[in-house]
């Protein structure tokens, strides 16, 4: 039984991320999605929105016999991976301005806990510009985001506006 634990903030979910989980799915027979309950920073959608929403558009996506549970988690990621028992991290990667951020982090975890493994993935190129941050930002200047997140995703922030 392979448990990865894929985190991040989620705020919110776009296609890039379902498009990972759905090829993480291929590779684990467990994913949990760990949103990172971070108190320094004020989210577009609370903790309990985001799981919400990933709740609710996980239900629309194949998983094969993969399971997907949403989750969410204080402090270090490893010890919360420890806890879950997980075996690897997933993380997606976009561009070549990903990974420098990325490689830090898991040389890090990989100090942190030496035997769980970070696993990189590639989303299809049509995703590969997305991010929670640059959804949120034309949103807000009024552009629309059709085809980036889900449509739940879209019509949750407009009743957020
Ligand atoms: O979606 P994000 O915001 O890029 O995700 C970042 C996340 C949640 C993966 C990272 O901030 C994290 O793991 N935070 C938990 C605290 C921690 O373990 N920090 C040390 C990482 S080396």
């Amino acid at each position: 039984m392979r448990r990865a634990i894929y985190p991040g903030s989620f705020d919110p979910v776009t296609n890039g991320h379902l498009d990972i989980i759905q090829r993480g799915c291929k590779l684990f027979d467990e994913i949990i999605v760990a949103i990172l309950v971070n108190p320094d920073k004020t989210p577009f959608f609370s903790v309990e929105e985001r799981t919400n929403i990933l709740t609710e558009v996980l239900k629309d996506i194949g998983k094969g016999e993969c399971k997907v549970i949403v989750d969410s988690f204080e402090g270090l990621l490893v010890q919360y991976a420890a806890q879950r028992r997980a075996h690897a991290i997933v993380r997606g990667i976009r561009a070549i301005s990903d990974y420098e951020y990325e490689l830090q982090m898991a040389l890090m975890n990989r100090r942190l806990e030496p035997s769980l493994e970070t696993v990189f993935m590639m989303p299809a190129e049509a995703y590969s510009y997305v991010s929670s941050r640059l959804v949120k930002e034309v949103f807000q200047l009024g552009a629309r985001i059709e085809g980036l997140v889900p449509s739940l995703v879209e019509e949750r922030m407009r009743n957020k506006k």
